[in-house]
């Protein structure tokens, strides 16, 4: 048990975000609606959820907003960039996500929030291009560019503190290299334009150095790369990443544990998807579907741990398709086919036909996400937060750590977490006083 010393959520809280898309903007509508108690923020922890503290006789639970200091809906102001110049009500309305009566109600908040012009490089997501995209010399120049508008969005909101979180398009897949191993190589690759930086790369470094902290809710490297992570640390900001965890990935960190627990075998598991918003149509790009291709991949080897369970996950055959299907919208559909086997080999099958909502359930993790790493840098903590795993498909984690996929490890190390930085008992559900 350690009590952290946490400043007091004092003053407005900027969340600036890369990608005024189907995401942010239904996060941001969803906001202003619950502000005005015209909706609920069903799936968010940090408005809805509850935190046992002591003994189960104790019956201490109270509502986690109540228990550590976050920032309230009300001190929210938001802000971002965009190669398109929508502003968010128009974006929202392209998205589609939102119904037009809902949306009406949240317009003049919407309206009122204009994209900044985005670094942008078109080799990093080769199916869009749009006319609101900076200019500069080099990477070095565009990330001052981003720095000067964190600087001014602040000042014009009266802003005491902000947040980034990364919710643009999926760039393409790319490998960590030299450029990416320290600060200083990155630095110098900035000032020369290097390829292998990515435009996400110089939103990461610009909030970084700005003191934000920083979240990736794409699969794109961005963030975890040593030399981001060497600047959070010494610029003491929290970052945490990356891509969401939500829809199929979300399904399957709850089934696979499942599996496991009973020893249950799985010798395939077959996931496509349809979709046909913009998300959908930049994934319709090899280079980037493979970004996330290898998110939603790693997933079931690091919960069912084949090393460890040969007999049963040794050979598990796991296919992951993303179809662009323009009906549909963001309305996707995800189907899964898992051939399990049980005792003495014998087979069985599960279906899953999950007809869900991509923006809707993501949300409310931008909300969490925002609100905690708010606190993780008020409670003076920094570089990588994996107790906020719970929110990824791929989390970061310290180099040689493989990270814990099962959703509900990830809910204990969270909730943990926020026990220990209030000095409160951790739970271990032993239980066993309760029987002596
Ligand atoms: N919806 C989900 O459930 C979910 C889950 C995990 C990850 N994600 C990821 O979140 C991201 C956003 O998803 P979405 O559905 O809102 O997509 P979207 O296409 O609706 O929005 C993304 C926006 O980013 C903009 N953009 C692209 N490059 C940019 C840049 N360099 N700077 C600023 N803006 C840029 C695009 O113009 C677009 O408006 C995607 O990368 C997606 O893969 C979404």
């Amino acid at each position: 048990m350690s009590k952290t010393e946490i400043r007091p959520a004092k003053g407005k809280l900027g969340v600036l975000i890369p990608g005024i898309g189907a995401v942010s903007t239904t996060f941001m509508a969803g906001v202003e609606a619950v502000r005005r108690g015209i909706a609920e923020p069903i799936g968010s922890l940090t408005q809805m959820g509850t935190i046992r503290l002591g003994k189960r006789t104790e019956n201490r639970v109270p509502a986690l907003r109540e228990f550590v200091p976050l920032a309230g809906l009300g001190d929210l102001v938001f802000g971002g960039w965009d190669i398109f110049e929508d502003n968010c009500y128009e974006a929202a309305r392209k998205a589609g996500v939102l119904e037009k009566d809902l949306l009406e109600k949240v317009k003049p908040l919407l309206e009122s929030i204009v994209p900044m012009p985005a670094v942008f490089d078109n080799r990093y997501v080769k199916k869009l291009s749009g006319p609101n995209v900076k200019k500069g010399a080099n990477w070095y120049d565009l990330a001052e560019q981003v720095m000067e508008d964190i600087r001014t969005f602040e000042k014009t909101n009266g802003v005491e503190r902000s947040v980034m979180i990364w919710c643009a398009s999926t760039e393409i897949f790319i490998q960590p290299s030299d450029v990416h191993g320290s600060l200083r190589a990155f630095e110098e690759g900035l000032k020369r334009k290097d390829e292998r930086i990515s435009p996400s790369m110089v939103y990461a470094y610009a909030a970084i150095r700005s003191g934000l902290p920083f979240a990736n809710g794409a699969p794109n490297l961005t963030v975890d790369i040593p030399a981001l992570v060497e600047l959070a640390r010494e610029r003491s900001v929290p970052i945490a990443g990356k891509d969401l965890k939500t829809g199929q990935t979300l399904m399957k960190t709850i089934l696979a544990p499942g599996f496991k627990a009973r020893l249950l075998g799985v010798s395939g598991w077959f996931s496509t998807n349809i979709l046909g918003n913009r998300d959908g149509e930049v994934l319709d790009d090899p280079e980037s579907f493979k970004t996330k291709e290898a998110s939603k991949l790693s997933v079931l080897d690091e919960i069912l741990q084949p090393h460890l369970y040969p007999t049963l996950y040794r050979d598990l055959y796991h296919k992951v398709r993303i179809n662009y299907y323009p009906p549909r919208g963001d309305n996707k559909e995800g189907w899964d086919n898992i051939d399990i086997f049980g005792w003495l080999g014998y087979p069985m099958q599960i279906k899953v036909d999950f007809l869900c909502r991509d923006s809707i359930l993501a949300a409310p993790i931008v909300l969490d996400l925002a609100l905690f790493l708010d606190l993780a840098a008020r409670a003076g903590r920094r570089g990588i937060q994996e107790w906020l795993s719970f929110y990824f498909k791929s989390p970061m984690t310290a180099p040689g750590l493989y990270p814990e996929h099962d959703l509900f490890i990830q809910l204990m190390k969270l909730k943990n977490t926020l026990r220990d930085m209030k000095g409160e008992e951790l739970i271990h559900h032993l239980g066993s006083e309760y029987y002596d």
